[in-house]
């Protein structure tokens, strides 16, 4: 059996019942850039060419939500799931595209139940020019930061199968 073999720690997302504040920490004292929103509820940030290394999710308390590691390549979604499936660990939700980032992602819960995603294809900022280098799945060309709709979470149209507020 292939082991799982995140490459590196690519982002962290935070609920926080400061929302605003925090992205306001990050952009104003950080100098992260903004890259796009979901109806404000959640906000992206980076400060590298990562489409986001952290996501404040604005809710009514405050906690980690989830952290990500990025995989190797695209094909290590399928190893990574049996992977885990057979250590008994279910996928919460994905492998699948995202909207805002367009990373592939797929969800499951380490031991301690925090939220691990795994992930790949994520987006690249070029904050010189302003928009995320141009992809092939890209919709928006060029695609500068914007606000997605909760309703278009998913690239490929499946439904989240948890809720990511409650997770
Ligand atoms: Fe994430």
């Amino acid at each position: 059996m292939t082991a799982v073999a995140p490459v590196r720690l690519g982002h962290v997302a935070v609920i926080s019942s400061e929302g605003e504040r925090l992205v306001k920490f990050y952009e104003e004292f950080l100098r992260f850039w903004y890259t796009d929103d979901i109806q404000g509820i959640a906000t992206f940030l980076t400060c590298n060419r990562d489409h986001h290394v952290i996501n404040v999710v604005n809710a009514p308390e405050s906690r980690l939500h989830h952290i990500a590691f990025e995989l190797k390549d695209t094909a290590c979604h399928a190893v990574a799931a049996d992977s885990l499936r057979a250590a008994g660990v279910k996928q919460l939700w994905g492998p699948s595209r995202h909207t805002a980032g367009h990373n592939i992602a797929g969800y499951h819960y380490d031991p301690d139940r925090v939220i691990v995603e795994l992930y790949t294809e994520m987006d690249q900022f070029i904050p010189e020019l302003g928009f995320h280098e141009p992809r092939p799945w890209h919709e928006h060309l060029p695609m500068r930061p914007r606000t997605w709709q909760l309703a278009e979470l998913n690239a490929w149209g499946a439904e989240f199968s948890f809720d990511l507020a409650q997770g």
